[in-house]
């Protein structure tokens, strides 16, 4: 089961009164969406989108399991149609939109999508197995240079270029298809499992187009706000974080800047969620419209 990241901050900074509506664009295993349910009721709504079908579907079970179904519209889709979604769905008056980056524990430990270099698992590593390239394509089809950028500059892993052409060289005698066989090959040059973690999430990036995402949904994002409303975002890597810190930077004049520094999880967090180690959370509210 995933556990939320920073539950505890993200409520404090929200301050959620009663019959607010929130957005929760990363709503995962629910931990945020349901938390917000708590407290914004009676009538106040969750809009929850995932991109990943079992997990959107997961939070309704839970929704209607803690009796807060009327109130959360749940959505499987990317949110870099919020603006679209939101209109849909005729959801206003919007007072904080929360995105938690990356993937939740479930795709992890149990999707079987090769997520994790450390099991025999196909190369997929998408959220919506419905459209989309996979891990494998890319290991097996892109040239040489292009998978070396997206090492390089999405796994910041320095040997990038000797890990890509190890790749090619592999795959003209046999097609790389499950994940620990590419941590192998990423092993063999590098003599470190630190790098296949790079690799790894490399990849992941590409195949899910975060980072396009992410710079393309915060101005959105921010647009649907109403005046005095929340942007909460979480991010797990450097890149992230840096996308999320310059947007803060740009709409500085129409926004005060909770978070001068980014929220980072405490030693109580970190002892029991280890996978809370890299998250920093930024917040901002909107001061003009
Ligand atoms: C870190 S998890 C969120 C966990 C959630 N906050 C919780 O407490 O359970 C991130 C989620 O974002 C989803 N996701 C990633 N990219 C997305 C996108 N472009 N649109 C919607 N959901 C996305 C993933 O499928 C994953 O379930």
């Amino acid at each position: 089961m995933h556990t939320p990241v920073l539950k505890e901050e993200i409520l404090q900074f929200l301050d959620i009164k009663p019959n607010q509506n929130f957005i929760d664009c990363t709503a995962g295993e629910g931990g945020h969406t349901l938390a917000i349910l708590e407290k914004n009721g009676p009538k106040g709504k969750v809009l929850a989108i995932d991109r990943d079908i079992r997990n959107i579907s997961l939070v309704e079970d839970k929704a209607k399991g803690a009796g807060f179904k009327d109130r959360l519209v749940a959505v499987n889709g990317s949110y870099v149609d919020l603006a679209s979604i939101v209109k849909k769905n005729n959801f206003n008056n919007i007072s904080g939109i929360v995105f938690d980056l990356g993937l939740s524990s479930w795709h992890i430990d149990d999707s079987g999508r090769g997520f994790t270099f450390t099991k025999n698992e196909f190369l997929d590593m998408r959220y919506s197995t419905e459209n989309g390239i996979t891990a494998w394509e890319i290991v097996n089809y892109w040239s040489e240079e292009d998978i070396s950028f997206i090492l390089f500059n999405y796994g910041e892993e320095n040997m990038a270029k000797k890990i890509a052409k190890e790749i090619v060289d592999v795959r003209k005698i046999n097609k790389i298809n499950k994940a620990d066989e590419l941590s192998d090959i990423v092993y063999r040059i590098t003599k470190s499992r630190k790098a296949s973690a790079r690799v790894f999430q490399a990849l992941r990036i590409a195949v899910n187009d975060e980072l396009e995402n992410i710079s393309r949904v915060l101005p959105v994002a921010f647009d649907l706000l109403e005046q005095n409303g929340k942007l909460v975002a979480i991010s797990f890597h450097s890149l992230e974080d840096r996308i999320v810190k310059s947007f803060f930077k740009e709409i500085s004049d129409n926004a005060e800047i909770l978070t001068k520094k980014p929220i980072v999880p405490s030693i109580k967090e970190l002892k029991n969620n280890l996978r809370s180690r890299s998250a920093k959370l930024r917040i901002l509210i909107k001061t003009k419209q």
